[in-house]
């Protein structure tokens, strides 16, 4: 085989979990540049429309819009029935890449963002996304790519899958300790068990042509103020913080035969941040 044809990903059938949002855009795009089919599972509809016309308009090519809640078992069910009678045939890639943004409410005295403040219902609803629709999804769809001995699963993770955020990125001037934001335990709780689901899955189902990666990308330049990107550039080797398509040739990479020999493995791509 030729090395370029590995990337190929013609009769290939993708679900992207999330797909409606910044980054999962760029999934649909690098997949859909192989010539693969694509599905997107999202709760956001009106993100989901719009994704489905950009991808008309730009590859001129039908994407499969589900609103697929992926914390719900009963959904995910539902929407592998409507998937089969459409393609006849099962996703063989799956790429567990929605999340919760979470926002936290600014000039609180009760920062709840914080540790000492974080609420378990926040913990709950962080998690079931972020974690639990991971596990939901790769057990529906990779339970299918087992016994079809053929299928990928990529699980989107982070550089803060891999190192401990660095809370002093997120202090602000004139603000008590009390008042700070920080990035969420959840985050870095979730990140770090994705890569653990990766290597759980990967073992599992080897013998059964079922591969499974972590991705940790590092932070995607989204017009961050000046404060900020002061700051996250200084903990970056590279200097800078990730433009928007430079992860799709890895994503592509990690889907397809290109790393057919791949398994259980986690792929930073972060400027060099986790090795400094
Ligand atoms: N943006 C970055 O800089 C960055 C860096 C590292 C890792 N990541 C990770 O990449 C992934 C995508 O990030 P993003 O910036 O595109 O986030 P995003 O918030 O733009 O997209 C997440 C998508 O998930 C969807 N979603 C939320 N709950 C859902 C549910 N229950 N069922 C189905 N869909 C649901 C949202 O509607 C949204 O469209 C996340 O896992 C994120 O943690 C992002």
């Amino acid at each position: 085989m030729n090395a370029i044809e590995n990337f190929n990903l013609k009769s290939n059938l993708a679900i992207i979990t999330g797909g409606a949002g910044l980054l999962g855009r760029k999934h649909i795009e690098a997949l859909l540049e192989a010539d693969a089919d694509v599905i997107v599972f999202d709760i956001n509809d009106k993100a989901l429309e719009e994704v489905k016309e950009y991808c008309l308009d730009k590859y001129k090519k039908e994407i499969l819009i589900l609103n697929v809640n992926i914390t719900k078992e009963n959904e995910l069910e539902k929407a592998k029935e409507v998937i089969f009678d459409k393609y006849n045939k099962y996703p063989d890639i799956l790429i567990n890449n929605a999340a919760i943004d979470p926002k936290f409410e600014k000039n609180s005295k009760v920062n709840k963002s914080r540790f000492e403040n974080f609420e378990l219902n926040q913990w709950n609803l962080e998690i079931s996304v972020g974690l639990t629709g991971a596990m939901l999804c790769s057990k529906t769809f990779g339970y299918e790519m087992a016994k079809n001995n053929k299928g990928v699963i990529l699980n989107i993770a982070s550089d803060l899958g891999v190192i401990a955020p660095d809370q002093r990125l997120y202090k602000q001037d004139g603000l008590s300790d009390e008042e700070q934001n920080v990035k969420p335990v959840t985050y870095s709780v979730i990140k770090h068990g994705l890569i653990g689901l990766t290597k759980y899955i990967a073992t599992y189902w080897a013998d059964k042509g079922v591969r499974c990666n972590a991705f940790a990308p590092g932070g995607v330049f989204n017009n961050h103020p000046d404060d900020f990107l002061e700051k996250v550039t200084n903990l970056i080797p590279m200097k800078r913080m990730a433009n928007i398509d430079e992860y799709k040739s890895s994503i592509l990479f990690l889907c397809s035969d290109a790393s057919s020999y791949m398994n259980g493995a986690t792929l930073n791509m972060d400027g060099g941040r986790s090795v400094w």
